[in-house]
């Protein structure tokens, strides 16, 4: 985080989204999820059976996607 705060994501390629530093991850309805560490690895291939927790079933489920992006940031709203 080069003494910055917030939180930082990196794109893992064929992997997860790795997410670092002072962040808060909710459900759907607001309830906040403990992630238990200031690191977590997050589900971008659908197959982890602890989402939205990466549980490494990627590697098994053969995902492949870059380390970067694909096509232009999505737009809001
Ligand atoms: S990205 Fe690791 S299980 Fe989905």
């Amino acid at each position: 985080m080069d003494g910055e705060s917030g939180a930082a994501i990196r794109v893992y390629e064929d992997g997860p989204l790795i997410v670092r530093g002072d962040f808060e991850i909710q459900t759907q309805d607001g309830t906040t999820i403990d992630p238990g560490r200031s690191t977590v690895a997050l589900c971008r291939c659908g197959k982890s059976a602890i989402k939205p927790f990466c549980d490494g079933r990627h590697t098994v489920a053969g995902f492949r996607a870059p380390g970067g992006k694909i096509r232009g940031p999505a737009s809001a709203g």
